[in-house]
């Protein structure tokens, strides 16, 4: 995820530029860069940092000039630096890009560029479209982006803009958002409405496949072979504040909508084409090398640390290698047996959680061979770690964590078959079949999100519930865990998840009449064992909510009310089953009147032990 502008008309570029990527900082805030047309040359300048360090840069030597393009970055390739910032450009200067996305294929049109002549200032997978541009432009500038656009791969929002046509910006979407408003001899280009809503309401809201070309006084839109499209404009009648959270009320919810886009994104170029095989092109992980591992250990603080109980059941599952989960905190202070047969993963979205950062230190300290997965390029932990994979959920706004989860969670299930592929413990067959269902579960996390109203109804009905117990067996337990620290941090509620089968060791003693209990039963394995559990609490006359995958026709017979996920295999469930969890959190949140994108007592980053 990043942000991007766009400005063409008659007034300053360099004001538009700034004011709206300083509205869309919020999709990325590691580096930022502006290109501007000054008359004869194209300025440029960039920094690492947030959006102000590129303003101080900037003090004194804004250049004039009425056409230009901007970019705030959250890196996916090439670490934030000014060289990895936008905007890129070709050889000579002529063609400018900023770019929002990721090109699946810059890796084979690098290498054709530079066996060319070619020359790459960035480690940017973006870099190769200006080359592009440069490769294919024969004194027509639309037709050398279609030509581009025909070649790359991936996902994109992009803004071209040239010196040989000053009196144009081509911008083109596929699976990016793109929007272009239209003002009075001026028109405007952004990833997103707020950028643009201070100057104007009149928008294109771009559509994939979609090329536009914006003139001072003019818009058209074309289809990529260049065939005109007609297009209503669009009127944007929501406030600012609501524009930057595309229209949702709270970043939470936008996020937990965010997450079929943040799944697929993250699983993007790791599913080999053709579907039998994940390759970690960041790994150069061996047969040798994993077999002299005696365990991996986990390692992880709050939400990341419930996805590493989900890893662990993955990877000893597939992988068939003992792992050991531990909370940062307790691990950094445990003197954990830990040396370098021990593959220490850490896990954590921002990157900068003290505690995990510092178990990583002790981990290669003691000899541990280490990889951090982060969502956070650059990142202290990703710079501390011997190897890193990226989620690549985009920034995390809100403080309870939805979409770095459920990335967390794809991360690490293809992970533990990426192991298991090296180490042949699971037949052919079977990766076949779960790199199949792995593929629709994007799909069947926009189905989950599909249907709401059932749980803002069980919300308004239990949300003033002082309680709330989760249970489940196996994964279901883990997906409880953390469907109840949802509900603890945004709605106050006290809340508690429990392995069904430890039950009867204590916790039956507080269900009583009309305590609310979310049971998770997707696990086939363990299905009887579960119906018993959840029966055990009806007979206390508990309310029973049960979660379960479509087809099931047991679970309506003994539970009061029944919440249903698309069904898949039991070991991809768990990212289906939390999106209603962090629903119900999210609308008990509200029904309660708390404040969701900032709980009491919070943080997002806990930089302090
Ligand atoms: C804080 C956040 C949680 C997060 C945890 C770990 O407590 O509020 O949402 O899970 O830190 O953060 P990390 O960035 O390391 O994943």
């Amino acid at each position: 995820m990043c942000g991007i502008v766009g400005y063409i008309g008659n007034k300053s570029a360099a004001t538009f530029l700034l004011d709206g990527l300083t509205k869309l900082e919020y999709r990325g805030y590691d580096s930022a860069g502006i290109a501007i047309f000054d008359g004869q040359n194209v300025f440029i300048e960039k920094a690492v940092g947030r959006l102000d360090a590129l303003k101080e840069k900037l003090k004194g030597r804004t250049p004039e000039g009425v056409i230009g393009i901007g970019h705030t970055r959250w890196a996916t390739h090439g670490r934030p630096s000014d060289q990895n910032a936008h905007p890129h450009t070709d050889c000579h200067g002529d063609f400018v890009v900023v770019h929002n996305g990721i090109i699946e294929n810059f890796m084979p049109l690098k290498e054709q560029l530079i066996a060319k002549g070619h020359h790459f200032a960035s480690e940017t997978d973006t870099e190769v479209i200006p080359h592009l541009v440069e490769e294919f432009y024969r004194g027509d500038f639309a037709e050398a982006v279609r030509a581009v656009l025909n070649r790359i791969e991936g996902s994109y929002s992009l803004v071209f803009m040239s010196k040989k046509h000053p009196d144009t910006l081509i911008c083109a979407k596929q699976d990016n958002p793109l929007v272009v408003g239209l003002g009075d001899g001026e028109n405007f280009i952004a990833s997103d409405i707020p950028a643009i809503i201070n100057r104007t309401r009149r928008t294109y809201i771009l559509n994939d496949g979609e090329v536009a070309i914006v003139k001072r006084d003019s818009v058209s839109i074309t289809d990529r072979r260049g065939n005109a499209v007609d297009k209503k404009i669009f009127h944007v009648n929501w406030n600012a504040e609501a524009a930057e959270k595309g229209g949702y009320e709270h970043f939470m919810l936008k996020e937990i909508n965010e997450q079929p886009k943040a799944v697929r994104d993250t699983m993007s170029k790791r599913v080999v084409k053709g579907g039998d095989r994940i390759v970690f092109d960041e790994l150069n992980w061996t047969t040798e090398f994993l077999n002299g591992l005696d365990k991996v250990y986990i390692v992880a603080c709050g939400t990341a640390y419930h996805a590493g109980l989900v890893g662990k059941f993955y990877i000893e599952k597939l992988a068939r290698i003992l792992v050991e989960v531990d909370l940062a905190s307790e691990f950094r202070y445990r003197d954990p047996i830990v040396d370098d047969k021990t593959l220490v993963i850490v896990i954590s979205q921002s990157g900068e959680t003290s505690d995990t950062l510092a178990a990583l230190k002790e981990s290669k300290r003691r000899g541990a061979k280490t990889l951090a997965v982060t969502n956070v390029v650059g990142s202290s932990i990703a710079r501390e770690a011997e190897q890193v994979v990226h989620t690549w959920a985009g920034p995390e706004i809100a403080v309870a964590s939805t979409k770095a989860y459920t990335t967390q969670l794809i991360l690490m299930f293809m992970l533990a078959l990426y192991m298991a592929q090296l180490r042949s413990t699971v037949s052919e067959e079977r990766s076949r079949e779960l790199i199949g269902l792995l593929k629709k579960i994007p799909a069947q996390i926009s189905e989950t999100l599909s249907d709401v109203e059932p749980i803002k109804t069980f919300a308004r009905r239990y949300g003033f519930n002082e309680d709330v117990f989760y249970i489940g067996r196996s994964l279901d337990y883990d997906v409880a865990l953390e469907g109840a620290l949802k509900l603890k941090e945004i709605s106050y509620i006290h809340a508690e998840a429990y392995a069904s089968g430890e039950l009867k060791h204590g916790t039956l003693a507080l269900i009583v009449e009309g305590v609310p209990v979310i049971a998770l039963a997707t696990q086939k394995s363990v299905y009887d064992k579960t119906i018993s559990n959840i029966k055990e609490v009806k007979a206390r006359d508990a309310i029973v909510i049960g979660i379960a995958a479509d087809g099931d026709k047991e679970i309506e017979k003994v539970v009061d009310h029944v919440m249903f996920v698309p069904d898949t295999d039991e070991l991809l469930i768990p990212l289906l089953t939390v999106v209603p969890l962090q629903l119900l959190a999210y609308y008990a949140a509200i029904t309660r009147g708390c404040d969701v994108d900032k709980p009491r007592n919070l943080a997002k980053s806990v930089t302090v032990e």
